[in-house]
């Protein structure tokens, strides 16, 4: 049942190009030139004239989120508040009829993101869930959404689904930017490829998995990890530092890589291995920056860099290159070392990777 594989984790990380695909069926038509969401047609009107979307998750699903919020102010010019679903439902928030609430849940039984959607349903405000486990209670609450057909997700810590998440969310964002009239018809083909592309690049990247097995045995026994990106790549160091501490017990902080001189600069010294996830984007030179930043501390660089990349690498001790692709669509790529960074850097401390301690898969209880 684990595929010749050690692990579900390990498993589920290499089924992202097929799970990605599965997730873009039916729904990227890039022969007839255009995407389908069943889920949002009859929506369609509400989302072209939303005032705001408020985005409730928990955990890795909130990560989603965040890069959802990106791509939805990007692609769609929507404001986006991304929540964690435990403060929403007790803060009293203002919600109106005129707003979409995002709901995402793999599992789709998350008692905080479930009872959020019922404190939002209450005020007027139009759900749309986006679960993977068909028919669960979050999917059967929302007025509509759309299922992310990652197939069942075994390993607690999340992996496949985060990338079937943001697939569904990028296809979202880019329908109601078509809509909207912020997203032309050049981009918006340009962007399908682009989204076409990347099961293969992500293909690519799994092959850096030898590569990376090495890299963890140096790391295997390091207290702390940071782990810093910028813009699209930021909610993608909070997950890579996420899957970190919960299958190795390793103490790990991810961070917007600007944030970093606001405090957690006084944690590095040379023993602090520091993650960046530093792709060729529009922030590409400020990151830049940043790793010159840890370096003069002596901070350890571990960078995720685009292939071909010539200026970092004599920077960092450690370089994984993943395939270039649009900013847009980068998480999805960048995402895929980190999966198994965490992953290898947990078997080699012998830790049980599947099911972490005091974890479980599905939060029924708040
Ligand atoms: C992380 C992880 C958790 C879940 C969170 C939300 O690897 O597994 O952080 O992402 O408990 O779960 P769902 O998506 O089922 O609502």
């Amino acid at each position: 049942e684990k595929g010749g594989y050690e692990h579900f984790m390990l498993k589920e990380i290499f089924e992202q190009p097929r799970s990605i695909l599965d997730s873009m069926r039916g729904r990227l038509e890039l022969v007839a030139g255009h995407l389908n969401m069943g889920g949002i047609r009859a929506y369609e009107r509400k989302f072209m004239n939303a005032d705001r979307i408020i985005i409730v998750a928990c955990g890795t699903s909130w990560h989603a989120g965040l890069v959802a919020e990106y791509l939805l102010e990007d692609l769609a010019r929507i404001p986006v508040e991304v929540e964690y679903a435990s403060e929403f439902r007790y803060r009293n928030p203002v919600i109106t009829e005129r707003d979409i609430v995002i709901a995402i849940s793999q599992s789709g039984e998350t008692a905080d993101t479930l009872a959020a959607i019922e404190l939002a349903k209450s005020k007027g405000a139009t759900i749309f869930g986006i679960c993977n486990v068909v028919g669960s209670s979050i999917a059967r609450a929302t007025d509509a959404g759309a299922y992310t057909h990652a197939g069942p997700e075994i390993g607690v810590a999340s992996t496949k689904a985060f990338t079937a998440q943001v697939t569904v969310l990028t296809i979202l964002a880019m329908i109601v930017g078509h809509k909207r009239g912020t997203l032309s018809d050049t981009r918006l083909q340009e962007l399908m490829v682009e989204l076409g592309s990347i099961p293969a690049k992500v293909e690519k990247a799994l092959l850096l998995n030898d590569e990376i097995e090495l890299i963890a045995e140096t790391f295997k026994d390091v207290p702390n990890f940071l782990y810093l990106g910028r813009g699209y790549n930021f909610p993608v160091a909070l997950e890579g530092a996420l899957k970190l501490k919960e299958i190795s017990y390793i103490h790990a902080e991810g961070y917007p890589a600007a944030e970093m001189k606001h405090g957690p600069i006084a944690l590095i010294d040379e023993n602090m291995p520091v993650v960046v996830i530093a792709t060729k984007d529009s922030s590409y030179e400020k990151v830049v920056s940043n790793i010159q930043e840890v370096k003069a501390r002596k901070g350890r660089i571990i960078a995720v860099v685009t292939e071909g990349d010539t200026v970092i690498p004599p920077m960092a001790e450690f370089v994984i290159e993943v395939p270039a692709t649009s900013e847009v669509l980068v998480p999805l790529v960048s995402v895929v070392p980190l999966q198994l960074l965490s992953y290898h850097i947990a078997v080699l401390r012998g830790c049980n990777v599947d099911q972490p301690r005091n974890l479980a898969k599905s939060v029924t209880v708040e």
